[in-house]
Formats: structure tokens, sequence, C-alpha cells
């Protein structure tokens, strides 16, 4: 079965064209990588650090039945950092385990993970989960998640038989 992922981009200098998104394409490549054997539709876009911008572009991907939704950026400390809210209150079900998860491999990589309040849930049957920022982050995280992903949507079809 075809799987659809959206990436968004949160950032207020990509979305003004101050820097190129890199991390939305490094997403990309690392979860075609992921789902080699898989059909992918990927679409991807940019959205500033704004509350109502973020949760209409993540609103749009869930009504349009996408699989997942990664956000990458916007999970850190900063004033304007607000992907985790967001996410957390479009969700129905928070799925912790993501985040500390991430959190606890990305440590092994750098300290500064610490920082990153990324979180994960379902909407629906999309499954949202936010990345921190940087493209190393999103192609080491990805390639962390790779079996849990192919897994979680086997959970959520009601295809895991646990053997
Ligand atoms: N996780 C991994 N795997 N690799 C990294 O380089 N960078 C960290 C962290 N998580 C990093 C990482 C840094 S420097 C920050 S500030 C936080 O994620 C939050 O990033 P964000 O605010 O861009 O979302």
């Amino acid at each position: 079965m075809n799987l659809k992922i959206a990436i968004i981009t949160v950032s207020d200098r990509a979305s003004a064209g101050i820097y190129n998104d890199e991390s939305g394409p490094a997403a990309e490549k690392a979860l075609r990588n992921a789902f080699e054997s898989r059909e992918l539709t990927a679409e991807r876009s940019i959205v500033p650090d704004d509350p109502a911008k973020l949760k209409e572009a993540l609103q749009g991907y869930v009504s349009r039945g996408f699989d997942f939704i990664f956000t990458t950026g916007g999970t850190g400390i900063g004033p304007r950092d607000i992907t985790p809210e967001v996410t957390a209150e479009l969700v129905e079900k928070e799925i912790p385990g993501i985040g500390e998860a991430m959190r606890a491999f990305s440590m092994q990589i750098t300290k500064n993970a610490m920082l990153s309040r990324a979180t994960a849930g379902l909407c629906g049957k999309t499954i949202v989960i936010n990345l921190p920022g940087s493209p190393k982050a999103v192609t080491e995280i990805i390639e962390f998640l790779a079996d849990v992903l192919a897994h979680s949507q086997a959970m959520i079809r009601g295809e895991d038989t646990h053997q």
C-alpha cells in the first residue's frame, strides 16, 4: 500500500526565504531510505513558528489521510519554539515514548538533545512526530526510528500480530 508522508519545516527564517530549508529535504531522503521497499508519496511544506499556521498545516494533512506527518524545528526552548505544544493540542493519543527514545538516543551524540522537547502522537490514523531542526539531527533520528515506524503502521491498521 502506498504510504503518504508529510514533512513540515517549522522555521520563521526558512519560511521567509532568509535561508534555504535543508531539513525538509534531509527528512525526505532519510524517510525514502527508511521505507526503501515501500511505495511512498512525500509532500513537503514550510511554515513559520506560528501556532495557527502550524495547526492549519497539521490538520490539512490529517484530513487528507496522511500516514505520517514529520515536523522539523521549533522543539527547543527559544522564545518562538511552539511545535511540541501545537502537536500535543492536536493529537488524541500522545506517544511519549517516541520523544523519550529520540532524546535518549540523541544524548549519545550531543548533550544538547536534552533541550529538545519533541513529542509524538496519533491524530485519527495519522502519526505526528516532531524532529529537531538540524538536518543532521533529522537524518540521525529517522535512521534510529526506521523499524519502529514500520511497526507502528502495522499496529494502526490492525495488522500487527505480536509474533
Ligand atoms: N538530536 C540529534 N540526534 N542530533 C543533533 O544534532 N541537536 C540538538 C537537539 N537534538 C541534535 C539533536 C539541539 S542543538 C537542539 S537546540 C534541540 O535538538 C532542539 O532543536 P530545535 O529547536 O531546532 O527543534
